[in-house]
C-alpha cells in the first residue's frame, strides 16, 4: 500500500491588515494586552461583499493544484474544513467545486474547527492509501471577521481570530518511508460549549434553552434563528479562555507524543512542528514542554491571528516557502480546539 504525501500546498490571506490598535478603536482593549496574552500583532480581514470563505479557499486551492503539477480536472475528491461557511448548508465543498469546475467528484465538508485540517488530512490519507482516490484536494478556510462581536463584550474572542485559507493536494507516493506516516484523532464532547458558536441552531430541543433563546412554543416548526437571539445579540462565539488554555497545553504534547511513539521517534527527531496557531503562549508552552528549539517550531500567529481550520496549512506553506521544511524533513502537525477536538499528523516530507 503506497503512502500518501502532500504533493502541493498553497495559502491565501486577504490584503487588509488589522492591527491591535485598530481593534482598540472600537472596543476596550490594547495592543499591550493582546500581545502579552496571545502574541498577536495583526490579523487579516477579508473584504466584505467581495470575498467569502469559498473564494479564499479557491485562491489557496489554485496554488496547491499548480504546485502539485496537476490541473483541476485531476482532482477526484474535495474536503473542505471550516467553521465559517458561506451557507448553513450546502457546505463550501460544493461551492468551491462549482467555482473551480470539478463537477461530479465527491465533496465532503468537515466541522472540526481548529483541528479540521488534521482531521481532513487523516481522511485524505485513508482515501489515498486505500487506492480509492489519487488527487484529494483538502482546503481549510475561514471568514471569522463576519461573525465576531466587535463590542467590548466580545473582546476575549474577537482579538484572537483572523481570516484566510490554506490548501493541499494529497497524492500517493511510491518513495519508501516518505509521506504521511500516521495521523491521530481525538475528541471529548464533555467540553462542547466551552468554545462554541451555538446560535442560530436547533438546540430548542434542549428544554432549558427554550426560554433562554426564545424558541417559539409551537407544535410544529420554529426557526434556528429567533427574535430573542437578535435582541440579546446572542449571535456570537463564546469561549472560556482559561479552560481552553488548560486543556490545550495538556493535549498538544500528548497527541504529539502519540504520533512520535507510534513511529518509534523522539521529540528531538522533529525537524519542524507546525502547531495550530491557537495562541503564541500555548505554542511556547508546548515547545518548552517538548524541549524543542526555536527552529523546530513554526509560529506565524503574530501576523495572521488564529485562522482556525486554515492555520496549519497557512503556517506549513509559509514554512515550506521559506525553506524551513525541506525534502526528507520530519514534520509534525498538531491541533487542538472547539469540541474539544485534537489531533496530530507525522509526515516525512
Ligand atoms: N483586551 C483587554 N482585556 C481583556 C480582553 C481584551 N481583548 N479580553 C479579556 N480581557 C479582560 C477580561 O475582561 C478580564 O478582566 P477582569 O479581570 O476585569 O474581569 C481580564 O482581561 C482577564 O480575563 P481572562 O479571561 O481571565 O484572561 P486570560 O488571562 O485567561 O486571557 C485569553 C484570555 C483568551 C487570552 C486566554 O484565556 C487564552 O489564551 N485562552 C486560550 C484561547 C485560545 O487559544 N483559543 C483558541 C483555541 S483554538
Amino acid at each position: 500500500m503506497p503512502n500518501a504525501k502532500i504533493a502541493g500546498i498553497g495559502y491565501y490571506v486577504p490584503e487588509n491588515k488589522v492591527t491591535n490598535n485598530d481593534l482598540a478603536r472600537v472596543m476596550d482593549t490594547s495592543d499591550e494586552w493582546i500581545q502579552e496574552r496571545t502574541g498577536i500583532v495583526e490579523r487579516r480581514y477579508a473584504k466584505k461583499h467581495e470575498e467569502s470563505t469559498t473564494t479564499m479557499g479557491v485562491e489557496a486551492a489554485k496554488i496547491a493544484i499548480e504546485r502539485a503539477g496537476i490541473t483541476n480536472e485531476d482532482i477526484d475528491f474535495i474536503i473542505f474544513a471550516t467553521l465559517s461557511p458561506d451557507y448553513y448548508f450546502p457546505g463550501c465543498g460544493v461551492l468551491l467545486q462549482r467555482e473551480m469546475g470539478m463537477l461530479g467528484v465527491g465533496a465532503l465538508d468537515i466541522r472540526n474547527q481548529c483541528s479540521g485540517f488534521v482531521y481532513g488530512l487523516s481522511i485524505a490519507d485513508q482515501f489515498v492509501k486505500s487506492g480509492m482516490y489519487k488527487n484529494v484536494l483538502l482546503v481549510g478556510s475561514e471568514f471569522h471577521s463576519m461573525g465576531l462581536d466587535f463590542s467590548t463584550r466580545g473582546r476575549n474572542v474577537t482579538v484572537i481570530f483572523g481570516d484566510g485559507a490554506g490548501a493541499v493536494v494529497v497524492q500517493p507516493t511510491e518513495e519508501e518511508g516518505k509521506g504521511i506516516l500516521s495521523t491521530h484523532l481525538h475528541a471529548d464532547g464533555t467540553y462542547a460549549e466551552k468554545l462554541a458558536y451555538i446560535n442560530p441552531g436547533s438546540h430548542a430541543g434542549k428544554w432549558e434553552d427554550k426560554e433562554r433563546f426564545g424558541y417559539p412554543d409551537v407544535e410544529f416548526g420554529g426557526a434556528f434563528l429567533t427574535q430573542k437571539m437578535w435582541d440579546d445579540e446572542d449571535l456570537f462565539p463564546n469561549m472560556e479562555g482559561q479552560a481552553v488554555f488548560k486543556m490545550a497545553v495538556q493535549k498538544f504534547p500528548e497527541v504529539i507524543m502519540e504520533a512520535l511513539q507510534t513511529n518509534g521517534l523522539q521529540p528531538e527527531d522533529i525537524d519542524m512542528l507546525v502547531p495550530h496557531q491557537a495562541n503564541l503562549r500555548i505554542s511556547q508552552f508546548v515547545q518548552r514542554r517538548m524541549k524543542l528549539r526555536d527552529d523546530q517550531v513554526w509560529n506565524n500567529i503574530q501576523k495572521f491571528g488564529n485562522t482556525t481550520a486554515a492555520s496549519i496549512p497557512i503556517a506549513l506553506c509559509e514554512a515550506w516557502e521559506q525553506g524551513a521544511v525541506k525534502d526528507g524533513d520530519l514534520v509534525c502537525l498538531a491541533a487542538f480546539g472547539s469540541g474539544f477536538t485534537w489531533g496530530s499528523a507525522l509526515i516525512r516530507w
